[in-house]
């Protein structure tokens, strides 16, 4: 088949759109209502959202803090489009570097207690670019078998040996730790809090087996942020802050912006800055997108109280969908996933929420395996109980119909 001609068949054969993972093509989907990609909003306040005139509960987003629409943070976005306007049009390598993205690193730096950070234009080139700079074709990298895809990608891009370990399997990790020389370089990298499943990674253990086998540590804390240690990550629920050597981070989430950053001692973060193509030939984030995320950080700093709601709304929604008999999984965090398996059932589920009104997202291959597909609910610290009580009582009614 030409290149070309597999992008014809994945819309008219549906041999096709199943080879590739669809168990039935975009089209047919959206025919049957059944597509829930690339939805067009008209308009969003956060917690709620209107699609073609109808208003429907949010319950599909990483913005934990519902920071996007906090006064502070958008007028520090529109006064830095004020002072420096919309781009830096250059790479971070040459002219793309403001005095605010210098103040954003070191202010970075010390909400994660690390000597330095560095920030790229999205979280997924800050994993592209980290660990291909780091890691060596003499080096191995050993991720769990649940880590964003971003991480898998950049283990690729780095052409260090690979291997896996079962998800959150401490026994698994270190059977295959034993494999390798002490000194063979070694990176273990693991999501605090899975996207999927939101669950925690077991960090003391973590550090222990590193420790123990000579490798170096990275967490991706994009949903950890905003929502666990008082918003300052795993490490810090944890308190392990010190033992951890590179801590990764996305702004799209709690952050309310774009971009990410990586965290380390001073060294490597120097090294990284120097050999992360993602970094060096791609434009830097633009003012105001750093700025919002300073101004993030402001808020979490001086209003602990939307950590404290994010965190009780998560215990509250896994207590009560727990009860009503729903699979939310190894879930411990805001993120609350509600496991069917089937493909079919999952986008179906989906479509009958739609009808409710309620917004979701549906995670399937190769998202999560295939026979674990699931609606993935996420909340926000600006979610009202009343709205919270809706979205419980849909749960309620229709749970013999969603699975
Ligand atoms: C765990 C994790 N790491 C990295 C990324 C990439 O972040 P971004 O969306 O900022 O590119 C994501 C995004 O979903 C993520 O969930």
């Amino acid at each position: 088949m030409s290149l070309f001609e597999k992008c014809k068949g994945f819309y008219s054969d549906p041999a096709v759109a199943q080879k590739y993972g669809y168990p039935v093509n975009p089209r047919t989907a959206q025919a049957m209502g059944l597509y829930p990609y690339f939805i067009p909003l008209d308009q969003t306040e956060g917690t709620e959202v209107t699609i073609e005139g109808k208003k429907l509960i949010m319950i599909g987003s990483n913005n934990y803090l519902g920071l996007t629409t906090h006064p502070k943070v958008k007028e520090a976005a529109i006064e830095a489009i004020r002072k420096y306007g919309t781009s830096c049009t250059g790479s971070r390598f040459l002219n793309g570097t403001l005095h605010l993205h210098i103040e954003l690193e070191n202010r970075l730096a010390e909400f994660v207690d690390m000597k330095k950070a560095l920030v790229f234009s999205t979280g997924f080139q800050t994993n592209l670019g980290s660990i291909s700079a780091l890691v060596g074709s003499e080096d191995v990298v050993i991720t769990d078998r649940e880590v964003h895809a971003s991480i898998i990608d950049g283990v690729r891009m780095s052409r260090g040996q690979r291997a896996f370990f079962k998800h959150n399997d401490m026994d698994d990790l270190e059977r295959i730790l034993k494999k390798y020389p002490r000194e063979k370089g070694k990176l273990i990298i693991v999501d605090g809090v899975f996207s999927m499943g939101g669950d925690i990674a077991p960090l003391p253990e973590l550090v222990a087996l590193s420790k123990k086998y000579s490798a170096q540590l990275m967490v991706d804390d994009a949903h950890s942020f905003g929502v666990l240690g008082g918003g300052r990550g795993t490490a810090f629920h944890f308190n392990c802050s010190k033992d951890v050597d590179l801590v990764m981070g996305t702004f799209s989430k709690s952050f309310a912006s774009i971009g990410g950053f990586i965290a380390g001692s001073e060294e490597v973060v120097d090294w990284i800055r120097h050999f992360a193509r993602p970094l060096i030939f791609s434009a830097s984030l633009p003012a105001p997108n750093v700025a919002t995320v300073l101004a993030v950080i402001d808020v979490i700093e001086k209003e602990p109280e939307h950590v404290e709601r994010i965190n009780r709304i998560g215990e509250r929604i896994r207590k009560e969908l727990k009860a009503m008999g729903y699979n939310i999984g190894n879930s411990q965090t805001p993120i609350v996933p509600i496991i069917i398996g089937d493909m079919m059932k999952t986008m179906q589920a989906w479509k009958t929420l739609f009808e409710e009104g309620i917004y979701t997202n549906v995670a399937i291959p190769p998202a999560v395996p295939a026979d674990t597909c699931l609606l993935r609910t996420s909340y926000m610290a600006t979610h009202t109980d009343g709205q919270l009580d809706k979205v419980l009582q849909t749960f309620k009614r229709i749970r013999q119909v969603l699975c």
